[in-house]
């Protein structure tokens, strides 16, 4: 059985590994797995970093298609795809979350009918004004074997009019659907304890500091909503320290998008750390250590939830509802009052430590034994 990976976001290399690292424990003899990288991220704290630090194999492609405005970059990442697949013959294509990339390989293998798998399948924020909305959908509706990470994305693959009824071989027109957990809880349960024994982070970062991650294009792109996260920040840094590992968009963005005043406000703010994006193990330590998170990051919002954090959702809704029902995470947007009031509710010890209990109790997000499940789901039903 040959698999083709495609991976070309952070936040997919990251997922990646936990499905490499199940082969190779698991399935090393049964599973062949070639990995594509389409060079959607490039610079090396949001690329390299993650396949040193993770031991994900080398990819034995890598497209570098970098940056570039949607059509263009997900026309280049097709063209590029079509080739590898073409030569490749695999018996399936693995594709992960919601990037550019994930829709390139969606588009690339289902027009030359390679069985697609979608791992992060389901997810809906019901907007389609986000592009990641529009490649979720896209991709879901082209796979063949699609593993939900929570139970709302299957009952959201259920309502669109895909069926529960497994088929011992499943196709583009009969696709097998699956609840299996999130695959990004295999790496928090697998990496977190070398990553908060780790001395250097401590000397580095230290502890009591909240944690936060601004990204999306529709905060970094918007003059208000960029200018109100930062003024929040001010006001939370009058008493506390935060870290802000920044993403290279926003880094692009912030000169363009805040007045000079709130820019020299934050850069001489001594309780605002910006720094460049860090690799996963040190985030994974800021997570552990942070009293509070606050992000616009899908990966973020759920590593805080296992990590047993409070969080603020710097966006209008989130795919993650089952976080924000049991309370952990407030969607704030970029309200500065909501921002404000969910600091305050979410900083109250009582609040913090029924967060972290209901962490440990609940499986919401299943074992941490995703990946297992999905090659041994993949032999099964593709072999
Ligand atoms: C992409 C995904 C988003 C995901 C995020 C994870 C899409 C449409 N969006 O958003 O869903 O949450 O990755 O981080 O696929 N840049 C660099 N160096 C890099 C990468 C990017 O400088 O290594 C800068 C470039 O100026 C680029 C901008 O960041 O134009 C945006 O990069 P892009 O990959 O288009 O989108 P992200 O915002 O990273
Ligand atoms: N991450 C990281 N370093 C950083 C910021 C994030 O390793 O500086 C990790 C984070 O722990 C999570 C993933 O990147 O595993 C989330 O990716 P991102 O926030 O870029 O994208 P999203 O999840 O919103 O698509």
């Amino acid at each position: 059985m040959k698999i083709l990976t495609v991976i070309g976001a952070r936040p997919q290399i990251i997922k990646a590994s936990a499905l490499s690292r199940a082969i190779k424990n698991h399935y090393n003899d049964k599973i062949e797995e070639v990995i594509v990288h389409t060079g959607q991220h490039y610079d090396e704290m949001m690329s390299e970093v993650f396949f040193s630090q993770l031991q994900i194999p080398e990819p034995k492609y890598n497209l570098n298609i970098g940056s570039g405005s949607h059509g263009t970059q997900t026309a280049k990442m097709i063209e590029g795809l079509e080739q590898i697949i073409l030569k490749e013959s695999p018996d399936g294509v693995v594709t992960y979350g919601d990037t550019n990339s994930t829709l390139a390989a969606a588009v690339a293998a289902s027009k030359i009918q390679v069985p697609i798998i979608h791992i992060e399948a389901g997810l809906r924020s019901f907007d389609k004004t986000m592009p990641e909305e529009i490649n979720r959908i896209l991709a879901d509706n082209v796979s063949t074997l699609l593993f939900t990470p929570t139970k709302a994305g299957y009952n959201n693959l259920l309502k669109e009019g895909f069926s529960a009824e497994i088929q011992s071989h499943p196709n583009f027109n009969t696709p097998n659907i699956y609840h299996c957990g999130d695959i990004m809880l295999d790496n928090t349960v697998y990496f977190r304890d070398i990553a908060i024994n780790n001395n250097e982070y401590h000397k580095r970062f230290g502890n009591n500091f909240i944690l936060c991650t601004i990204h999306r294009n529709t905060n970094t792109d918007n003059k208000e909503k960029l200018s109100d996260i930062f003024i929040s920040l001010l006001e939370i840094a009058e008493n506390q320290r935060i870290i802000l590992p920044l993403h290279p968009r926003t880094k692009k963005m912030i000169p363009q998008m805040l007045s000079s005043d709130l820019l020299s406000a934050v850069g001489s703010n001594k309780n605002i750390e910006i720094i460049d994006p860090v690799g996963y193990l040190e985030m994974i330590y800021l997570e552990s250590e942070s009293s509070l998170v606050i992000t616009d990051s899908g990966g973020v919002q759920k590593e805080a939830y296992f990590l047993g954090k409070p969080c603020i959702i710097l966006r209008p809704q989130t795919e993650w509802v089952e976080i924000v029902e049991t309370k952990a995470a407030i969607i704030a947007d970029t309200d500065k009052e909501k921002i404000i009031n969910a600091y305050k509710t979410l900083s109250e010890t009582q609040m913090r430590q029924t967060i972290k209990e209901n962490s440990k109790k609940n499986s919401l997000f299943g074992d941490g034994k995703a990946a297992e499940f999905i090659c041994k789901t993949i032999l099964d039903t593709l072999s």
